[in-house]
């Protein structure tokens, strides 16, 4: 592994992550997540002073990167909920079948390398009854910002961990074989609307 991606990289993504234009989505979408939780791309840990502690049982903690899991420490430190720490890709989650009642990914499905295999593996995890909660950046609806958005991709992809600006990731879950009950869209203040299209809600 070279600096940039054991070193720079990581404190790049953690900086962006913890960005006050995304904590209102987080402070809004963690809190409801219940029973066995699945955390995909956890990250540096910023979702977890959000749970609520009455309501998660234990939390499965999968993030394949060691030096972003590195800047995690200190938060599960702090934190007093049961954790396993998974360090596998989304892709091949190393957990039985119907095992979860809640998956939550935040920021994430931009970057897997593989959406169709991670969503696959999300709904064998999910016990029925079970649900995705999500909060994703992806494709703008507006011409002009998803031109940008396919212009500036290559390097963006490059310079920030591989994140995919042109996912429509409501269509993806769907196409996975997802419903989506809920599911509120819009250009988050204060922010690039080429990076700033969210959609947050529920999948099951
Ligand atoms: C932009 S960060 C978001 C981190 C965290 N979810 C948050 O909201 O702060 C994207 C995360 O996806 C992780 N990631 C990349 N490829 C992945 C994969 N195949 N499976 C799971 N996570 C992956 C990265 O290591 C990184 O931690």
């Amino acid at each position: 592994m070279g600096l940039y991606t054991e070193h720079i990289e990581p404190r790049l993504v953690n900086l962006a992550c913890s960005s006050r234009v995304i904590a209102p989505y987080r402070s809004k979408l963690v809190p409801r997540a219940s029973g066995e939780v699945l955390e995909i791309g956890f990250g540096s840990g910023l979702n977890l002073p959000h749970y609520d502690a009455a309501r998660v049982s234990r939390l499965h903690l999968l993030e394949p990167n060691a030096p972003i899991r590195r800047l995690a420490e200190s938060r599960l430190r702090q934190s007093a909920l049961p954790n396993a720490i998974l360090d596998a890709g989304a892709e091949a989650v190393p957990l039985p079948d119907d095992s979860i009642d809640t998956v939550l990914v935040t920021f994430t499905y931009c970057t897997v390398p593989d959406l169709a295999g991670a969503l696959r593996e999300a709904r064998r995890v999910l016990k029925p009854g079970g649900r995705l909660l999500f909060a994703e950046h992806g494709l703008a609806p507006d011409a002009g910002v998803a031109r940008w958005q396919h212009r500036i991709q290559p390097v963006w992809g490059r310079l920030a961990g591989g994140c995919h600006l042109t996912r429509d990731i409501p269509s993806a879950l769907r196409a996975a074989g997802f419903d989506l009950p809920e599911l509120e869209q819009g250009y988050a203040e204060r922010a690039p609307r080429f990076a700033g299209y969210i959609s947050t809600g529920a999948a099951a």
